[in-house]
């Protein structure tokens, strides 16, 4: 150990910073991050001999920095698996963990494995290129991760003669797009890596520059009130017998805090019980307690009662529990070569559990250059989009947003075993409902899938959600689509909101609640229906667009398409084929959209008819026309 190390090595109650660098070789990452290791002291003396005396013999006057980070690639190259190392060093002011991947194996590659527990990620750039793909692509990735802050390393900076003006054209080009990203904080910091300009010393040759260097800032940087204190969730690792009178639960606390005598529920069995004892992991044999436990440490819990856990079982608190899912929607990042393969039952490894999951549909790609979304094609490697999973044991899922830790989940391939994907849980707006439900419903996964349904009847079914005024047009509009659709040989199924209230929506009435209740039913019902094949024609008010937003989600942004029937109030009113409109005014009916409830239009649909101005074949037509290009796969 370096005398340096030796020093701090008591200085365990530091702070820890975790970090990861992403960019490739030639942008000077092991160079930075042996740099960084050297000129703060954390080398080995031996190891810095050896890398001396091996440059002397290569003629070469000074040592590759790069090569500290080599024994990564030995051992990748011996064929040890390895997506990602820790190196953990420290200074007097902190300690570090540094999540390093091999040079050659992509930034993306390394979220799966521990990227996405980083305070902070250095993102490279190599000065003479500056904002490249690759650069917006890893920044996206580490904003997709919630990762809280970036460095923007602009490296190489002695190749553009230490010009302040490239450094701040660089600065510019990103800026511009991070915009987009919703990044907390990014620091712009110029170094040369190889030289040692502002990475841990500061540079005399960037006079023009007066930030910190690339260490003050991993140093000083305020990373408190990070973590998730409020989810306690604790997936079990493995359960611990070493005796008859000691029984406990191993794992790391991935959020939350739990402290003895507190209540907790085991997932799956929802079987309860309260915490008897914590105990360092690793400690159990000396008894060491402990009087609570908290995100990141590893434990052992012991429990009042006896109770059949086993791996891949997770302790909660009873009123704050996750999502007990097989089916939800990610962003998924593809790191395999061959592309995402729907019918490919491939392993989702999520905490400590493991499933079969099949990808059942692709919402969008995202188009790295301007964020935007682009066709929903399978993914390819390194592309980025918003699928759906679906899952055949139950995992206990929270978005990402809300819990990194049980909001991650990667892909295996089934036949190599190699991690083909890392996906995050986005939050649907059905979630709460699902949580109500808990464990004692569990969802089947069933052994047929849409995409083969679709496969077999050529079509993807889509739903027309009508909105719009009473009198709008609505009803009859939707009578036509549905006519000249059938005669089409397309499966068609007319929902009308009149029809639905005799039956299924019976007794429900028009208050804020009830109609919110009424477009649920009917959202439900018409994904049912196309995941049967049937594409559904719609006809509600629908007034309020959170409703439509939950229907949308109900049914699926890939079928859903919101049509409005736009008619001014004064047309309705005049045609006001039941007299409805004369009993609204009168004030026989109340909460009457419109008159006295109102009707929020929607601000972008997929289709918008002005039935004062149109005839209703022509609006038919261009429903009709918009089911045909919506539904082909
Ligand atoms: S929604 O608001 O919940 O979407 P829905 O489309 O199901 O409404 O039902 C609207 C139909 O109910 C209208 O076409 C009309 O015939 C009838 N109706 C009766 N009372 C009202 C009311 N207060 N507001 C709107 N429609 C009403």
């Amino acid at each position: 150990m370096s005398p340096k190390k030796q020093a701090e090595a008591a200085g365990s109650h530091l702070s820890i910073l975790r970090f990861s660098t992403a960019g490739s070789v030639d942008d000077g990452k092991s160079t930075l991050i042996g740099r960084l290791l050297h000129d703060s002291g954390n080398v080995y003396e031996d190891h810095l001999a050896a890398l001396e005396a091996s440059a002397k013999k290569s003629g070469s006057e000074r040592v590759s920095l790069a090569l500290l980070t080599d024994g990564l690639k030995a051992e990748r190259e011996q064929g040890i698996t390895i997506d990602v190392a820790y190196r953990y060093f420290s200074t007097p002011r902190r300690r570090f963990i540094l999540a390093d991947s091999p040079g050659h194996v992509q930034y993306t590659r390394n979220m799966a494995t521990g990227a996405s527990t980083v305070d902070l990620t250095i993102v490279l750039v190599d000065a003479r290129s500056g904002i490249i793909e690759q650069t917006k692509r890893h920044a996206f990735i580490a904003a997709l991760l919630g990762v809280p802050r970036l460095v923007l390393a602009v490296n190489k900076m002695d190749l553009v003669g230490y010009a302040e003006e490239r450094f701040q054209d660089i600065v510019a080009d990103f800026t511009e797009f991070s915009a987009k990203l919703g990044v907390r904080e990014i620091t712009f910091i110029p170094v040369s890596a190889l030289e040692g300009d502002n990475v841990v010393e500061r540079s005399g040759k960037m006079p023009w520059y007066s930030g910190q260097t690339v260490l003050e800032h991993l140093e000083s940087v305020y990373i408190a009130g990070d973590q998730n204190l409020v989810d306690f969730r604790f997936p079990v690792q493995y359960v611990l017998n070493p005796s008859q009178n000691f029984r406990g639960y191993a794992g790391t606390v991935s959020s939350g805090v739990i402290r003895v005598g507190e209540e907790v529920v085991v997932l799956p069995s929802l079987r309860r019980s309260k915490v008897k004892a914590i105990v360092s992991a690793g400690d159990q044999m000396c008894g060491l307690q402990k009087s609570e436990a908290s995100s990141r440490d590893a434990v052992v819990l012991q429990l009042e009662h006896q109770l059949d856990i086993s791996r891949g079982d997770m302790l909660v608190r009873p009123k704050n529990m996750p999502r007990v899912a097989t089916n939800f929607d990610a962003m998924v990042v593809w790191l395999g070569d061959a592309p995402m393969d729907p019918s490919v039952r491939y392993i989702i490894r999520h905490s400590t559990r493991e499933s079969k999951a099949l990808v059942t549909g692709i919402d969008y790609r995202i188009d790295i250059h301007t964020l935007g979304r682009s066709d929903p094609l399978p993914l390819q490697g390194n592309e980025i989009g918003r699928v759906s999973v679906a899952t055949t044991t139950p995992l206990f899922v929270d978005p990402y947003q809300k819990n990194r830790s049980t909001g991650n989940f990667i892909l295996v391939d089934p036949v190599t075993f190699l991690t083909v994907g890392a996906g995050m849980v986005i939050d649907r707006a059905r979630s709460e409902d699902d949580a109500d439900i808990g464990g004692n419903l569990h969802q089947e996964a069933a052994l047929v899938t849409d995409r083969e349904r679709e496969a077999r009847s050529g079509r993807k079914a889509v739903t027309v959600w009508m909105t719009g005024l009473s009198g709008s047009g609505k009803s009859t509009i939707a009578k036509g689509v549905e006519r000249a659709l059938f005669d089409d040989q397309v499966p068609v199924f007319y929902l009308d909101g009149d029809n639905l209230r005799h039956g299924l929506n019976k007794g429900l009435g028009f208050s804020r609640e009830d109609r919110s209740e009424n477009l649920r039913r009917a959202a439900e019902v018409a994904a049912l229906m196309n995941r049967a094949g049937v594409s559904v024609i719609c006809a509600f008010i629908s007034p309020y667009a959170e409703d439509r937003v939950r229907a949308r989600e109900i049914i699926g942004h890939e079928r859903f398409l919101e049509v409005h029937v736009d008619a001014p109030l004064s047309i309705c009113e005049a045609r006001d084929p039941h007299g409805l409109y004369g009993k609204a005014r009168s004030g026989e009916i109340k909460n009457f959209t419109g008159v006295s409830d109102p009707y929020e239009a929607p601000e972008a649909p997929s289709l918008r008819i002005r039935t004062a101005s149109q005839p209703v074949d022509q609006s038919v037509a261009e429903i009709v026309s918009l089911v045909l290009r919506s539904s082909t796969v």
